[in-house]
């Protein structure tokens, strides 16, 4: 759920920033999970922002719809009851006095798993994802967390950028394609083998195959991931969604420490798949996750 906040003074667009974060923090609980995000268009000009925080561009390809896209807060709210997540999402919006809902999309994680550490589900486009994924807290971290020194403000440290993108999939198209074909395209088989033959948690051996007889260089993973001793320092966690008439698709979202290194980097070199032509990107935006407390709140609206 994206929020807008009306303009106004300071010191009243603080309180209701700061209402908003005791109202997801209190349907943080029991087995909701639930955090706000924050994009570039909420705070106080002349703020300090996260140095790479700025309203999502549309890449090549993009058909951003404003009315799906950015926002001035994300809130998501997440569990494995859609009936405590429904309510606890409502309680939120109730408690949003003052706040617009700009936009709002529901979410599932089919067949979702946890294998070696690793969250595992399968996409409309029926494949396995989260392989690529770090197995342990600690390396996730390593790719999600904003460090001290990294150039950001201190408030930001410990925070996170969030990366959503609202990706419609062309399922009639795909389904036409033969199995073989829509391996070739992502790169990985269905449950995540390797091409040539390497398990799934192994890695393949692309310098053996350097014109992409068995892997296709236009492949996904190679390349969102074309040196596989440098994995692209991001943390994915999408979600399916399926709003009927074919509406159906990616809410994909992936956490990082740097927009740029991270996401910017693997979309950029996306653009080039051969997935691209059964996708659509049609919302989204970029925020970022204040680490816990609320010195945030002082550090955009000025104390
Ligand atoms: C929207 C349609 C997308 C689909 C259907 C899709 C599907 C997949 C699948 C099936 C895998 C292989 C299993 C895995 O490692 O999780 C994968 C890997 C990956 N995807 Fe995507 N993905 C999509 C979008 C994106 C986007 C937008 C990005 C980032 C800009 C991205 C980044 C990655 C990365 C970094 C990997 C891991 C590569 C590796 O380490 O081997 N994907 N994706």
């Amino acid at each position: 759920m994206a929020l807008d906040l009306p303009g106004g003074r300071a010191a009243r667009r603080a309180t209701a920033v700061a209402r908003l974060q005791q109202a997801v923090v209190a349907a943080d609980r029991g087995r909701v999970v639930a955090w706000l995000a924050l994009g570039s268009s909420l705070a106080q000009k002349g703020a300090q922002l996260p140095r790479r925080l700025r309203e999502m561009p549309a890449f090549a390809g993009d058909l951003l719809d404003p009315a799906q896209s950015h926002g001035d807060v994300l809130v998501q709210v997440a569990g494995p009851d859609p009936t405590a997540v429904r309510g606890a999402t409502e309680q939120v919006a109730k408690s949003a006095a003052g706040w617009h809902v700009r936009w709002q999309v529901d979410g599932f994680r089919a067949e979702n798993r946890v294998e070696v550490g690793k969250g595992l589900a399968r996409n409309p486009f029926h494949f396995t994802e989260g392989f690529g994924n770090p197995g342990s807290e600690l390396e996730m971290a390593d790719r999600a967390v904003v460090r001290g020194g990294q150039g950001e403000p201190d408030w930001a440290v410990g925070g996170s950028y969030q990366v959503v993108r609202i990706v419609r999939f062309a399922t009639e198209l795909w389904d036409k394609d033969s199995v073989r074909e829509q391996e070739r395209i992502i790169g990985r088989r269905r449950d995540g083998r390797w091409l040539d033959g390497t398990p799934t948690d192994e890695q393949p051996n692309f310098a053996a195959d350097p014109n992409g007889k068995t892997t296709p260089l236009d492949s996904h993973v190679r390349l969102a991931a074309p040196d596989r001793r440098y994995p692209p320092p991001i943390v994915r966690r999408s979600y399916n969604y399926d709003r009927g008439d074919g509406d159906k698709g990616l809410i994909f979202s992936c956490f990082q420490r740097d927009l740029e290194q991270g996401f910017e980097a693997v979309q950029k070199r996306l653009e080039s798949e051969a997935m691209a032509r059964y996708i659509l990107t049609t919302g989204g935006g970029y925020f970022f996750v204040p680490p816990p407390g609320d010195a945030w709140i002082d550090a955009l609206f000025g104390g």
